[in-house]
């Protein structure tokens, strides 16, 4: 008799088990089956999902179909090269908060005027480096940092475009340590001082105004902030135009949440998207162009991490799972207390093996290197686990820490896998370090 599995539909429809016998079950990724893969590359292993990350995109091309707008992709999301190079074939322009970044979407072949450069404390290398490059626009985070940019096209006889990023003090009632729209936080210029240094800027040669930009938080499962930040936005682009600035495009940023959980994925469910672009649209005049920088809700559900259970161990009250990824691999959850969802690979009924709640953790020497608590597993030494909603933010944080290995990164496409980053070396890890 076959028994009942889990639906993770409602976190990734990519992700689903299918029958191998009546007793047992492997998870699939779109017709990928991911415990081949963990044997084929080995763990802890990244596996992205294409379909996801191209249906991803085209539901904001889509509730933005009727206005001119801009989808810029933000890298320090998941910055593979691969992954931007598929983001770019599908449309997608790019949100930037370093040269680095900068580098990357240009040597896959993306032309800096498709760019827009955010980030609080941009350096004069690499503000030189975007002006040079021609870049799209710079979201611009301070006074000081406006004088700069002044002063260096003025030095390189070019002419830069800019957006200042304003501040709306909108609460995104998100995680703190995510939460970027408020008056206490390092982000943006309070709407006074922006008003102006708009008025200021307006007056330079070497500056050309384009936009204003905002961001007030990510992982949102509520809309309506995003929206009154909009508001603010437009009315703020108004009172420019009422002195004679005027302002081509406004950029909300990106902050929509994705599902961890089941409960989660209720509210995601709930997110009214419709709703969402429908007042968006109606809030922007339509001479203005709506410009966002979605990352997490591309690619984050698009994602899953692969591990290995190294040992079972019972301690106290506690069942530890202890496997071969750590939070050197997947730091959300000691960062962010980030709860994600843990699934095996293959599901057996009728064996010997008991359902129990495990801590699963990782081999670091750090008791915040806990991936998961609470988790209602089946396992066996040697069996495989996913960990789901790992496609942002989680390889691009990774590290060296306990001179790890960074893991490798497959990217699916149906059936077909393709090795989007190998495994790091031990020469790759200690390529820059040198006994003198
Ligand atoms: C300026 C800016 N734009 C876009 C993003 C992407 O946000 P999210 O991943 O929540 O869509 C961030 C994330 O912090 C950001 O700071």
């Amino acid at each position: 008799m076959r028994f009942m599995l889990p639906n993770l539909a409602n976190i990734t429809p990519q992700l689903s088990y299918q029958y191998q016998q009546d007793n047992c079950a492997v998870l699939y990724f779109e017709q990928t089956q991911l415990k081949q893969l963990a044997q084929q590359y080995g763990t802890p292993l990244f596996v992205y999902s294409t379909q996801h990350i191209a249906d991803s995109l085209s539901i904001y091309n889509q509730g933005l179909a009727n206005h001119k707008h801009g989808i810029y992709y933000s890298v320090k999301v998941n910055s593979n090269i691969h992954i931007l190079s598929l983001l770019h074939s599908l449309g997608a322009k790019f949100d930037v908060v370093s040269k680095g970044e900068l580098q990357r979407v240009m040597y896959v072949g993306v032309a800096a005027k498709n760019c827009v450069f955010a980030g609080v404390g941009k350096t004069q290398d690499e503000l030189l480096f975007a002006i040079q490059n021609d870049i799209g626009c710079i979201n611009v985070e301070s006074a000081s940092e406006l004088y700069r940019i002044s002063e260096l096209a003025q030095s390189i006889n070019k002419i830069a475009p800019i957006s200042l990023r304003i501040n709306p003090n909108i609460d995104p009632k998100t995680h703190p340590y995510i939460s970027t729209g408020l008056q206490e936080n390092k982000f943006g210029i309070l709407t006074k001082e922006a008003y102006e240094l708009y008025q200021w800027a307006h007056g330079q040669p070497n500056l050309e105004i384009k936009g204003i930009s905002c961001h007030i938080g990510s992982q949102l499962l509520d809309l309506s902030p995003l929206l009154q930040a909009a508001e603010r936005v437009v009315e703020f682009a108004q009172s420019l135009q009422e002195i004679g600035i005027e302002i081509e495009h406004v950029d909300f940023g990106g902050g929509i949440g994705i599902s961890y959980q089941q409960d989660e994925s209720e509210k995601i469910a709930q997110l009214d998207w419709q709703n969402y672009f429908s007042n968006l649209t109606r809030i922007v005049p339509k001479d203005i162009a709506i410009h966002i920088e979605p990352g997490r809700s591309i690619v984050g559900n698009g994602g899953v991490l692969l591990t290995q259970v190294q040992y079972l161990k019972k301690q106290g009250e506690l069942d530890f799972a202890i496997v071969d990824a750590a939070m050197n691999d997947l730091i959300r959850p000691a960062l962010y207390q980030a709860d994600h969802q843990v699934v095996e690979l293959q599901q057996h009924v009728n064996d010997s093996v008991a359902s129990k709640k495990f801590t699963v953790v990782g081999p670091v020497c750090e008791t915040s290197d806990f991936l998961a608590r609470d988790k209602e597993l089946k396992i066996r030494e040697g069996d495989y686990l996913a960990m789901l909603s790992a496609g942002a933010y989680s390889f691009c944080m990774s590290s060296n820490y306990n001179s790890r290995l960074r893991a490798a990164e497959v990217l699916i496409s149906g059936e077909k896998n393709t090795l989007i980053r190998k495994r790091e070396t031990f020469e790759n890890m200690i390529a820059n370090e040198r006994i003198t």
